[in-house]
């Protein structure tokens, strides 16, 4: 059973418009390795479109939700979906022109659908929530969708189906999925194949590293050489679409919101 049809009715986006840049710092060299270079630049050169996937992987505290939204700002029709009982970075959000809905269907541009889990019988309900709005804006299409915890909402919430039919089709109904992953062993591979940017944090995890390795245009030596070498926070960009691999940073400080 579908639930209610959107009160916000995106258009057919070809791309949304993007956050312009304030100032443009000189790239850092490394010694060896890739340069870092700095994210409102890597942000520019990502050429992140609508209907584009991009898959986000990295241990806990690298700063995977701080990307993300950074990420979401970027788009016209933004959907965040949160699921743990409490998060600081996604709090931040609050006041800064976002806004926390409980179910479908969005009633502002910039919204964030965070059900309430205060106890661990509200899972069901939670499940329904996110399952009726990924539903829901697979039939609006035009949303950029950001899955902030993506094992927890395909393992525990069993949103399988809905995921994946965006993954496959969401190219052609402009919809976007931006999802966070900290074990990308547990994943289905269609998180690497349907994503045209796929981003790593420094990961020492072997599985997850030679699980990494193997993606697209790069050797495996290559993938493992350059996430293994990132300090805190660094993160490495691939793209599949140019073949691009870009190191950068971001930085949270008056750019989240
Ligand atoms: N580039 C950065 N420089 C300094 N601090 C950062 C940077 N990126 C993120 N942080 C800080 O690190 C902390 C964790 O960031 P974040 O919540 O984005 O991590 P995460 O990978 O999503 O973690 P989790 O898996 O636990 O959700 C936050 O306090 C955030 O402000
Ligand atoms: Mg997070």
């Amino acid at each position: 059973m579908l639930g209610t049809l959107s009160m916000i009715q995106p258009p057919n986006i070809v791309q949304a418009p993007s956050v312009p840049p304030t100032s443009l710092p000189i790239e850092v060299p490394a010694p060896g390795g890739l340069d870092l270079t700095p994210w409102e630049i890597a942000r520019i050169e990502m050429d992140w479109r609508q209907g584009e996937h991009v898959t986000i992987i990295g241990p806990t505290g690298q700063g995977k939700t701080t990307l993300a939204l950074d990420l979401m700002t970027q788009r016209g029709y933004p959907l965040i979906i949160a699921t743990k009982p409490r998060d600081r970075t996604l709090e931040t959000m609050r006041g800064g022109g976002w806004h926390i809905i409980r179910e479908w269907p969005p009633t502002r541009s910039r919204s964030i659908l965070w059900p309430k889990l205060t106890r661990p019988s509200d899972k069901a309900k939670q499940a329904d929530v996110i399952r009726n709005a990924l539903e829901n804006a697979f039939i609006t299409g035009g949303y950029a969708i950001l899955i902030d915890e993506l094992s927890y909402v395909l393992d525990e919430l069993r949103c399988q189906n809905e995921v994946k039919q965006i993954w496959q089709q969401g190219r052609a109904l402009n919809l976007s999925l931006v999802s966070c992953i900290l074990r990308p062993s547990h994943i289905p591979l269609l998180a690497y194949d349907q994503a045209t940017h796929i981003i790593m944090f420094r990961d020492n995890d072997e599985t997850n590293l030679r699980r990494m390795g193997g993606l697209g245009h790069w050797s495996r030596a290559e993938i493992i050489e350059h996430v293994s070498g990132l300090k805190r926070h660094e993160f490495l960009m691939l793209n599949t679409r140019t073949g691009q691999m870009t190191r950068s940073k971001t930085e949270p400080k008056g750019q989240v919101i």
